[in-house]
């Protein structure tokens, strides 16, 4: 009985506010909102448009846009108001543990980490492979052996690695610098799509090209759906970035939703001209928005979007490694990890010790390992993630009615409920090897929870 009531022992709000503090709050409603738009446009806009219009919804991937980003707008809701009302840099796993109780805690905290890792690592191969391709355009391409693993007839991705380290170091240098280098990168990525939208929108042909619009009939465009669903991903890890915050509980929730809200445009505009100016039948291709360019005659079309594709690939990688640092620091602080490591930097107040050995672990993945075989798992890691928060705000409107909410979900339960429902839907349109790599995951996650964290957890008796 003690037993099962320790898996259900939650957090105290004061017990959370205790252990903040040390961050250094500097970053303000813009900053969060190009956090959100860092991490959240990346390789899945400029890939897996294509291959979504041409083998799952024709023209209708705009609708696919529509759907998975109306999905992660009921959820991007639930996350601005325990995020306004909790806070911390735990994100889903300290709101689970206000919420739900630690062991729901550490699972979702542990699916954070495969989120964050394994995103990390398969962009870092995504731009491993534009880097050398600009290098081969200069005549300077590494050798095969450098830039493919072993599984890929190579021996390791040596830009992969180097990539990982580059931002993991810049994160070590804190916060500050980190949202400085982001800032630009977010300019450069956000100025070839809005080029890309104005040069393909002037051949823009409906007439000939959404007709018909939806070829694969409805169910293409929820295939669609979670095929793209990729390219959403990373708004939450805005959530990550609470206690660095300057007046989180108003900044926070505009952060989230206005990432999420201008990027969800911008991916339905990016699908409507693309489909618009170029067949969906002829997109089936690795860099569609490149092909397409090309295709309409601007020659140096590929040459700006893979300078965008490398800005936006190296922008997810710096905020996913951002988020991971914080919801391991948080799991840390809570004894669930060695409690060694939730020490900061004394003079960048950053913690040095996580960036250090994440970075390190996430490189050599992605240098060494079949990433690809288990990309899809970041998926099905953030889709649990999604659901816990959309519990969490239900189970805490029950269980402390009288938190202060600065932000509110509206409609709540029915928006969260439906936040749930897509997730699920989403989460059973993965493949059955996603499920098996899940439960994999899960068994290990549980395995390190009972033999270690459950003991040290700063609740433990
Ligand atoms: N949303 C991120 C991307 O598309 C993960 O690369």
């Amino acid at each position: 009985m003690e037993v099962l009531k320790s898996l259900f022992r939650t957090q105290s709000l004061r017990d959370l506010y205790q252990q903040e503090a040390q961050l250094v709050r500097c970053l303000n409603a813009t900053d969060l909102t190009l956090l959100g738009i860092g991490a959240i446009v990346g390789a899945g806009i400029f890939v897996l448009t294509g291959i979504a219009a041409a083998t799952a919804a024709g023209p209708g991937v705009i609708l696919s846009y529509a759907l998975a980003g109306l999905a992660c707008t009921f959820c991007a809701l639930a996350y601005a108001e325990l995020a306004s009302s909790i806070g911390g840099c735990g994100s889903a796993y300290g709101y689970a543990f206000v919420g739900l109780g630690e062991l729901v805690a550490w699972i979702v905290g542990w699916m954070l980490l495969l989120e964050y890792c394994v995103a990390s690592a398969t962009v870092a191969i995504g731009w491993s492979g534009y880097v050398n391709n600009a290098l081969a355009a200069m005549g300077v391409a590494l050798p095969e052996a450098l830039t493919n693993n072993l599984f890929e007839g190579g021996l390791v991705n040596l830009p992969a690695m180097a990539i990982i380290f580059f931002i993991s170091l810049l994160l070590a240098m804190g916060a500050r610098e980190s949202v400085k280098v982001n800032r630009m990168i977010v300019i450069i990525k956000l100025t070839v799509i809005i080029l890309f939208i104005i040069m393909a929108g002037a051949y823009f042909r409906p007439d000939e090209n959404w007709r018909p619009f939806l070829p694969f009939g409805s169910i293409g465009v929820i295939n669609g759906a979670a095929l793209i669903f990729f390219a959403y991903i990373g708004f939450d890890a805005v959530s990550t970035a609470a206690e660095e915050t300057l007046r989180p509980e108003r900044n926070l929730p505009i952060g989230i939703i206005a990432s999420l809200a201008i990027c969800t445009l911008l991916y339905m505009l990016v699908a409507g001209v693309l489909t618009g100016a170029v067949n969906y039948s002829e997109l089936n291709v690795s860099s569609p928005i490149s092909y397409a360019l090309l295709k309409l005659g601007y020659h140096w079309g590929s040459f700006i979007v893979a300078i965008g594709a490398i800005a936006g690939l190296t922008s997810t990688i710096l905020v996913m490694q951002f988020g991971l640092s914080r919801v391991v620091l948080a799991m840390s602080r809570d004894g669930l990890f060695p409690a060694k490591l939730a020490e900061l930097h004394p003079k960048t107040k950053a913690p040095t010790l996580i960036i250090l050995s994440t970075g390190t672990l996430i490189a050599l993945a992605a240098g060494f390992a079949p990433i690809h075989t288990v990309a899809q798992l970041t998926n099905i890691g953030t889709l649990t993630a999604f659901i816990s928060v959309c519990v969490a705000v239900m189970v805490l409107r029950y269980k402390q009615p009288d938190l202060p909410r600065p932000f509110k979900t509206p409609y709540s339960p029915f928006i969260p409920v439906l936040g749930i429902i897509l997730c699920l839907f989403l989460m059973f349109n993965l493949r059955v090897i996603t499920w098996w790599g899940f439960l994999i995951w899960t068994v290990a996650g549980l395995i390190f929870y009972f033999s270690y964290s459950r003991k040290r957890s700063v609740l433990a008796p």
